[in-house]
């Protein structure tokens, strides 16, 4: 078992299904957990260096960074407006960009953003989000560039369908295809995620950065043709 005892992680959009699923696996690390929950506890478009001071003032020191908060709307393409585009691009890119900063001058050892493998392989309706996860994966390895000589290493986890509440009532058809496809047979658990984003923050990952860790029961390994 990985022991983060004494470690300090910030985790955004911790009210949501996969934040309460990291937030839950750092604890169950040994990690003091501050859950930044949603827009209540701050609109990280606007608020990301006061969420990120708010969080070290919390235990006087942060270690870690999970960038979870991000939204996920369905939108044709040739409908979407550039308000639609610009407010997923604003919440999923920018908003991530301007926490890593902030968390890079309290001098964090690690930031996970949780991206998508929607980043790699899009989906119809998810122009907007697949690009902006794109660009996330890509940020990462930027940041990893820039923020390694001060020590401060910046990854990806990269989730496939992750299990919510009612999803198999409200979207029967796409979660059979989703097992039908997935080798290991069934939908990620939140805390699959967080087990990726605790091992990430750990010691044992700490010659990897740059580095996009798809999470996926793997799905993408699957030809399509
Ligand atoms: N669910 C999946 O299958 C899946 C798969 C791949 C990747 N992901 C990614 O995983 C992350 C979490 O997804 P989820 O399914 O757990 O979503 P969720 O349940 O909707 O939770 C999203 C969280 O982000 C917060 N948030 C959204 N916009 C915000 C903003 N502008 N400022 C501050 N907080 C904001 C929400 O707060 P409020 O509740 O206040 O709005 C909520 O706490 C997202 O980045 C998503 O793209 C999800």
């Amino acid at each position: 078992m990985i022991d983060l005892s004494g470690r300090v992680v910030l985790v955004t959009g911790a009210g949501g299904t996969i934040g309460a699923g990291i937030a839950a696996r750092f604890e169950a690390a040994g990690a003091l957990v501050v859950r930044h929950r949603g827009l209540a506890d701050g609109d990280l478009r606007t608020s990301a260096d006061r969420v990120v001071s708010n969080a070290f003032g919390v235990h006087g020191r942060l270690d870690a960074v999970v960038n979870n908060a991000g939204v996920q709307p369905v939108e044709p393409l040739p409908d979407m407006t550039t308000g639609q585009w610009q407010s997923v691009v604003d919440t999923n890119l920018t908003a991530p960009f301007a926490v890593t900063q902030a968390a890079a001058r309290h001098q964090v050892s690690s930031i996970t953003h949780i991206a998508s493998i929607e980043g790699t392989h899009p989906a119809v309706g998810h122009a907007h989000y697949s690009a902006s996860k794109a660009a996330l994966i890509m940020h990462a390895r930027a940041a990893a560039l820039e923020y390694g000589p001060r020590g401060i290493r910046v990854n990806t986890v990269s989730p496939g369908l992750i299990a919510r509440p009612g999803i198999s009532e409200q979207w029967p058809e796409g979660v059979a295809r989703w097992e039908a496809a997935a080798p290991l047979g069934r939908l990620g658990t939140p805390e699959d995620i967080g087990n990726a984003c605790v091992f990430l923050a750990s010691e044992l990952a700490s010659w990897i950065t740059g580095h996009d860790l798809v999470v996926d029961g793997g799905v993408t390994s699957r030809p399509t043709w």
